[in-house]
């Protein structure tokens, strides 16, 4: 039987939600990663450290798996103040999301305006802290655009900011792949679906609002060179899922939740992938080890994924508060099963 052992899988980018939906998906990460990067836009942004232990702590009392490790992130808004940073530091939380307000689900609370005095003092004070800054880098213009316009405010901070870690979260354009050759302290994160699907995934036949998400799923060219970046593991990529669930009614009403569900078989679809292009020796790096670089992870418990190659399934549906959660390719067959 072919088999591959991954050791510590980390997820960068990851929503769980809260309440019924957090019960109902939080084993699928904590089955398969050793830990997972928490993102804060909650229905109540996780805006202070209280919030984040909080939510800290109704996350582990779900998860059936004991050793995974949600690592936390504070939500940039007008009224961090510099203190709060500190407190936050000093209880383990490292990363600070920065949503630009209205981008996406949850990011009313986000920055109207970026490069204000506010926000560069707060960002002085994490550079000195040794936070990472995780941005969500879109702008308000024409969709396909949003992340090339944002680039000036990613080279903005980071010129400024020369020792603070700046994360272009969920990276959906090849003009960003630049970036991370200009500049020494920006890196990315990359989705499964980022460099697996285009925009012809969305709309080509017929609306899909299962493979709806912000930012929205680009041209064949973006996806080929983003999937390039992964296939080989560069040093300055590391994998976050970005699954964001929503409820099926939220999906298909006509004010569409953006959000892809990708947590119940990330590890068996990147096997896949991997194998696919012969590339399955860059996956150890692409899945852990660039992470712990970046992020600065080395004290995380040991766990070893192990993988057959043999079929496992998709789910179709997540039964929750009534309702259902329809992963990404909801159903469909894969070449790898998860084991262990
Ligand atoms: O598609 C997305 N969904 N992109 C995000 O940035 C947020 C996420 C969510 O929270 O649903
Ligand atoms: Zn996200």
């Amino acid at each position: 039987m072919e088999e591959i052992i991954l050791y510590d899988p980390l997820d960068m980018h990851l929503h769980l939600r809260e309440g019924e939906i957090l019960k109902d998906i939080i084993d699928f990460t904590a089955s398969s990663f050793s830990a997972a990067v928490v993102m804060p836009n909650l229905s109540v942004p996780i805006t202070s450290t209280d919030l984040a232990l909080q939510y800290k702590k109704e996350i582990l009392m779900n998860a059936k798996n004991k050793d995974f490790i949600p690592l936390m992130t504070i939500y940039l808004n007008d009224f961090l103040d510099e203190n709060e940073l500190k407190i936050a530091y000093d209880n383990g939380i490292k990363i600070l999301k920065l949503y630009p307000k209205g981008a996406t689900t949850n990011s009313q609370n986000g920055l109207d305006e970026i490069l204000t005095p506010h926000t560069l003092k707060l960002f002085e004070i994490a550079q000195d802290l040794g936070f990472i800054l995780s941005i969500h880098g879109e702008s308000k213009g024409f969709s396909l655009d949003r992340e090339y316009e944002f680039g000036k405010v990613f080279v903005s901070i980071a010129e400024k900011f020369p020792k603070l870690k700046i994360i272009i979260e969920h990276m959906s354009d090849h003009r960003s792949i630049e970036l991370l050759e200009t500049y020494e302290n920006i890196y990315a994160t990359l989705t499964l679906h980022h460099i697996t699907m285009t925009l012809d995934d969305v709309l080509g036949s017929g609306l899909k609002p299962h493979h709806f998400c912000k930012p929205i799923l680009k041209t064949p060219k973006d996806k080929e060179m983003l999937l390039k970046l992964a296939l080989q593991a560069h040093p300055k990529v590391s994998f976050g899922s970005d699954s964001a669930p929503h409820l099926e009614k939220n999906k298909l009403n006509n004010n569409a939740a953006a959000g892809i569900f990708s947590s119940p078989f990330i590890l068996c679809a990147l096997s896949g992938l991997f194998e696919k292009y012969d590339k399955l020796e860059n996956l150890q790096d692409f899945i852990s080890n660039n992470a712990k670089n970046i992020y600065g992870l080395d004290n995380l418990p040991k766990k070893a994924i192990k993988l057959h190659k043999e079929k496992s399934w998709i789910p179709t549906q997540i039964k929750s508060n009534q309702n259902n959660i329809v992963p990404l390719n909801a159903g469909e067959v894969l070449d790898w099963n998860q084991v262990l």
